[in-house]
C-alpha cells in the first residue's frame, strides 16, 4: 500500500472480493444504461418536438399497450435478476464453511478485541492464514459497530447483547485496512488497524509464540487477563466452576439444571412444546436471560448472569459448552453412560 496509490477501488484479496465487485458493475452498467436512455430521449425529444410555429399543436396519444407492457416486464425482469444474484452472494456471505478458522471479535468504543480459538489475543490486529476459510463471530460491548475489511468485501454490524457471523478467505498475503464503518461516538474515526494475511506455516508459528502481555482494560477481570494465552474453552471452564454452573448443571443429570454434555448444536425440547438448536445465540440467552426459554422437565430456578460477565467471558462460556461432547470419560464403561448423557442431554 504506497501513499501516491489512489485506485478507485480497493484491491481484491479475497475469493468473495470480485463476485461483489461483479454485481457492483451490473448495478453500475443498469444505472448508466437508463441513465442514457431516459437523459438521450428528454434531450433528443426537445429538439425534435420543439414548437416550431405559433399554431403548431401536438396530437393526443390514447395509450400503447405493448409499449406498456414492454415497460413493466424489462424492468421486472431486471429487479428480479438483482435480487437473485444479491441474494445469492448475501447467503454465501452469510454461511461460513464448517472447517474455518475460528476468531471472536469484541467491539467497543473504540477498538476491536479479537481472539482466536486456539487463545491469541489481538487489539485492532487480525492475523489471519492465507486461503484457509476464517470465521468471524462477533458482538459489541456498547453501541453498534461494523466490521469493515474493503479489500475482502467484507462488512458485517456487530451489535450489542447479538452474535453476527462473517467469514472470508484471503487469497493474497499482505496487510489489509480494517475499519469500523458505523459511526459510534467521537472516535469511530481512529477505531481502525489491520489485517495481516500470512504464509499458512507463518501463521502457525505466530498462533503458538507467546504473545508479549496485551493490557487488558474495562469490562475484563484480572482472572480474564491472566488467561490471555489459554484456549477461550479452557478460561471457559474454569469460569464455569467459579461461577459455581457446575452445581446444578452436573455432567450426570439429576440437578437443578439440565446436563450440558452434548447440548451443544443439539435440539432442545422446551417446556412450553417449542423446540430450539443449542447454537451460539441460544446459549448466550440461557445466561443472561435463563427464564426466557425453560428446557421440558425444568423449573425456572436459574439466576441471570446479565452484568456479571464480560462479552468475553461469555463466548468462552460458549466455548466450554461446546466443547462438552456427548462421549463417555475415558476409563469408562460404554455400556453404561451413552443412554444417560443422551437422555440428559435433550
Ligand atoms: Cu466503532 Cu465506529
Amino acid at each position: 500500500m504506497r501513499a501516491y496509490d489512489f485506485p478507485l477501488f480497493p484491491e481484491q484479496a479475497s475469493t468473495m472480493a470480485a463476485q461483489v465487485d461483479y454485481l457492483y458493475f451490473f448495478l453500475i452498467a443498469v444505472s448508466v444504461f437508463f441513465c442514457v436512455i431516459i437523459a438521450g430521449t428528454l434531450i433528443g425529444f426537445s429538439i425534435k418536438f420543439r414548437r416550431t410555429a405559433e399554431n403548431r399543436v401536438g396530437h393526443r396519444i390514447h395509450g400503447s399497450t405493448g409499449l406498456e407492457v414492454a415497460w413493466s416486464i424489462i424492468p421486472f425482469a431486471i429487479t428480479m435478476v438483482i435480487f437473485g444474484w444479491g441474494a445469492w452472494l448475501f447467503f454465501a456471505q452469510a454461511r461460513p464453511p464448517d472447517d474455518a478458522h475460528e476468531v471472536f471479535v469484541v467491539g467497543k468504543q473504540w477498538m476491536w478485541k479479537l481472539q482466536h480459538m486456539e487463545g491469541r489475543r489481538e487489539i485492532n490486529e487480525l492475523h489471519v492464514p492465507v486461503g484457509h476459510s476464517v470465521r468471524l463471530t462477533m458482538t459489541s460491548e456498547d453501541v453498534i459497530h461494523s466490521f469493515y475489511i474493503p479489500a475482502f468485501r467484507t462488512k458485517f454490524d456487530v451489535l450489542p447483547g447479538r452474535y453476527t457471523t462473517a467469514w472470508f478467505n484471503a487469497t493474497k498475503p499482505g496487510e489489509y485496512h480494517l475499519f469500523c464503518a458505523e459511526y459510534c461516538g467521537t472516535e469511530h474515526s481512529g477505531m481502525i488497524g489491520k489485517v495481516v494475511v500470512m504464509e499458512p506455516v507463518a501463521f502457525q508459528n505466530w498462533l503458538a509464540e507467546t504473545p508479549p502481555v496485551v493490557p487488558m482494560t474495562g469490562g475484563v477481570t484480572t482472572a480474564a487477563a491472566d488467561s490471555s494465552a489459554q484456549s477461550p474453552a479452557a478460561a471457559g471452564a474454569a469460569l464455569f466452576t467459579q461461577k459455581a454452573c457446575a452445581t446444578c448443571h452436573q455432567p450426570q443429570g439429576g440437578a437443578l439444571g439440565p446436563s450440558l454434555v452434548g447440548v451443544y448444536g443439539s435440539t432442545v425440547t422446551l417446556a412450553d412444546g417449542n423446540s430450539v438448536t443449542a447454537d451460539d445465540a441460544y446459549v448466550r440467552e440461557s445466561i443472561l436471560n435463563p427464564t426466557g426459554k425453560i428446557v421440558a422437565g425444568f423449573q425456572p430456578v436459574m439466576p441471570t448472569f446479565q452484568g456479571q460477565l464480560s462479552e468475553e467471558q461469555i463466548l468462552q462460556l460458549i466455548q466450554y459448552i461446546k466443547s462438552l461432547k456427548a462421549t463417555p470419560p475415558a476409563g469408562q464403561g460404554v455400556a453404561q453412560n451413552p443412554p444417560a448423557a443422551a437422555d440428559s442431554a435433550s
